[in-house]
């Protein structure tokens, strides 16, 4: 469903098959050896998830990407799946964007979690002025996710996100802001076996290679 000029909601997009074998790979890489946490950001606040960065971090008191957790531990980010990172592809495919993600942002809500609006601007200049999309799978919990406009101010929709649905933005959508008011409990598929939502953000830092490509 298209929700704004770039935004896009894919219900249950993954089977539940699917849902089940990538959750067992998000509970392996949580509590892996370099697991989530729970980042302290600037201002010395608390996040309301554990998270685990894969391919590149995310510092939360510089609010750059860097290779190791020098806000937490000094342990470089996993690596991210090749296969992670072909879901990813296919997904913002669908959408009709591309993406060749270099990073996954990996986060558990438990049932207080939450994430206040924000806008996704970290990335690479190149790949936010490309509108190079963030790609988003949800999985557990039903969370309550509220999709404004680019700015602060403006309106925000409140969209629930079930286990399975793809949610992507890009080109103009791409910064838009957006949060996780609350979670939802006891509403993730049983067969998943799990409390809470983990939600995958994939993104695209470098752009250098569909820059060689537009360019070759
Ligand atoms: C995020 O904005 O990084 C996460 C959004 C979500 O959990 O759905
Ligand atoms: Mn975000």
């Amino acid at each position: 469903m298209n929700i704004a000029p770039g935004a896009f909601h894919m219900k249950r997009y993954l089977p539940l098959d699917a849902q089940r074998a990538l959750v067992a790979e998000c509970r392996a890489l949580l509590d892996g050896a370099v697991p989530a946490y729970v980042p302290t950001v600037r201002g010395g606040g608390k996040m309301h998830v554990r998270m685990l960065c894969l391919g590149r971090h995310w510092n939360g008191q510089t609010y750059r990407y860097e290779p190791v957790r020098s806000d937490f531990d000094g342990q470089p980010a996993p690596p991210l799946p090749g296969p992670f990172r072909e879901l990813a592809r296919e997904i913002a495919a669908s959408a009709g964007m591309p993406l060749d993600a270099d990073l996954c942002i990996l986060n558990y809500y438990a049932a207080d979690g939450r994430m206040g609006l924000h806008q996704d601007k970290d990335e690479g200049a190149a790949s936010l002025a490309a509108g190079i999309p963030v790609v988003s799978v949800s999985l557990g919990d039903t969370a309550r996710f509220l999709f404004g406009g680019t700015k602060r101010r403006d309106p925000v929709e409140a969209i629930p996100l079930e286990s399975g649905d793809a949610f992507v933005f890009g080109g103009p959508a791409r910064l838009r802001y957006h949060g996780v008011s609350r979670i939802i409990p006891g509403t993730a598929p049983p067969e998943l076996g799990i409390e809470g939502r983990f939600n995958l953000t994939f993104r695209q830092y470098d752009v250098t290679r569909i820059e060689a490509r537009a360019s070759g």
